[in-house]
């Protein structure tokens, strides 16, 4: 048995039985249908191997109902299937007779991924757990299966049938990505070694200003340094005149009130949150380097952090033994701009133990090729997000209440 509050596949005898695992193949597609990037669909293979005994049934989302690629998960079951080395049968059903005699006729080793369960609209459904598992899909899937296993960290902050309703039913437990997740950015938020630094960017204010309370609230980190638009408000905060343009941005995108919680956190925080000594000012597309005393009034887009910003930022970075980046610091997407980025990046792959957010500053880290250089790369968006900010997760509830049960009844 493991002493984790959730139980994994190391606590069951999984051969020859049937196990339905929810996995995150959620992916960008072009309008054709393929693929763009395969990590969360690569993420996962470290599961099906540990599986690889088991009759093995895949539960997946590809986007949501509306959006142009919201579209069959065949092209996922060929990909799996590339990365695995061996079949994996697309099923176009979810829980259907076709999809039900497919499962009960499965021998060992064979593994098929269903239909896109949000084809199912009461998948996405908000809802307690225990109403999930009395739905339609609930009950007709569960009897088909020993085990249920939830590998779908990047989904688990959604209250949704396919990620606590089977928890309900089944025997469960959490994959490998699940496990990796939890206790790699428990590193991060419960205070992994020391120094331990949270660097917090993007264009998500209100989720950065929560991260970074709840990190250094609980002690995980010994300082965090913003950048990006939170650095931004952050100056704000601290009353430096960061001009009309940049303050009329941070009102489009509903922001202007986190200026006063930033100063908050600031006052509570004092010498535990950095922000630029420098930034670079968009001037007609060039990076134009302003000192935070200088900036120019009325001011350019700060599009980016400083050199010396930059510098400084770099050291403190090299030197901690564990780090966490999430978000941009600066316009990543147009070169000059994508300066500030890359050289955190760089840095990070010099500390101790690095982890990178979900979302864009891991696919930064993938675009330079420091995948491999990186102690985690977080599967995660907003679920990333949420995880660190404090909030608890219902996927990760569910597999917590699961394990009660199971060694209650044990
Ligand atoms: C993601 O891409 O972040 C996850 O797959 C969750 O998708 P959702 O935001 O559509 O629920």
């Amino acid at each position: 048995m493991t002493a984790k509050d959730y139980l994994t596949i190391d606590d069951f005898d999984v051969s020859g039985r049937t196990v339905l695992v929810r996995v995150d193949l959620n992916t960008p597609m072009d309008p054709e249908g393929n693929i763009l990037d395969d990590m969360r669909i690569k993420s996962h293979i470290p599961t099906l191997i540990d599986l690889e005994d088991a009759k093995v049934v895949l539960l997946a989302h590809q986007s949501r109902a509306g959006k142009s690629d919201f579209t069959t998960m065949k092209p996922h079951a060929k990909r799996i299937s590339q990365h695995l080395g061996r079949k994996v049968e697309y099923v176009d059903d979810i829980f259907g007779s076709h999809a039900r005699d497919k499962i009960s006729s499965m021998n060992p080793g064979d593994v098929i991924l269903l239909e896109n369960v949000r084809f199912y609209s009461e998948e996405s459904l908000k809802r307690p757990a225990k109403e999930h598992a009395e739905t339609h899909m609930a009950h007709k899937l569960s009897p088909l299966f020993d085990f249920f296993f939830n590998d779908a960290f990047a989904v688990s902050h959604r209250s949704q049938l396919s990620i606590t309703g089977f928890t309900e039913t089944l025997t469960s437990g959490a994959g490998r990505v699940m496990e990796t997740e939890i206790s790699s950015l428990d590193r991060g938020i419960k205070g992994g070694e020391s120094p331990c630094i949270f660097v917090l960017g993007g264009a998500k204010v209100d989720d950065s200003l929560k991260v970074a309370e709840n990190v250094l609230t609980k002690g995980g980190a010994d300082r965090v340094l913003l950048t990006g638009v939170v650095a931004n408000v952050m100056l704000a905060a601290a009353g430096v005149d960061i001009g009309k343009v940049n303050l009329d941005f941070i009102d489009s995108q509903g922001y202007t009130d986190q200026i006063d919680r930033a100063k908050i956190v600031l006052d509570k925080f004092e010498g535990k949150i950095g922000y630029p000594i420098d930034v670079a000012m968009n001037d007609s597309g060039k990076r134009l380097e302003v000192h935070i005393d200088e900036l120019p009034d009325g001011g350019l887009p700060i599009n980016d952090i400083g050199l010396e910003t930059i510098v400084s930022y770099s050291g403190e970075i090299k030197n901690a033994k564990t780090v966490v980046l999430n978000g941009p610091a600066g316009l990543s997407e147009v070169k000059p701009f994508a300066l500030g980025t890359h050289e955190i990046i760089k840095a990070a792959t010099e500390s101790g133990y690095s982890i990178a957010g979900g979302g864009h500053i891991s696919a930064e880290v993938r675009n330079l090729g420091y995948e491999d250089k990186f102690s985690h790369l977080s599967t995660g968006g907003g679920a990333c997000i949420d995880y660190l900010a404090g909030d608890l997760l219902p996927g990760i509830e569910a597999l917590k209440d699961a394990a009660v049960r199971y060694r209650l009844n044990k």
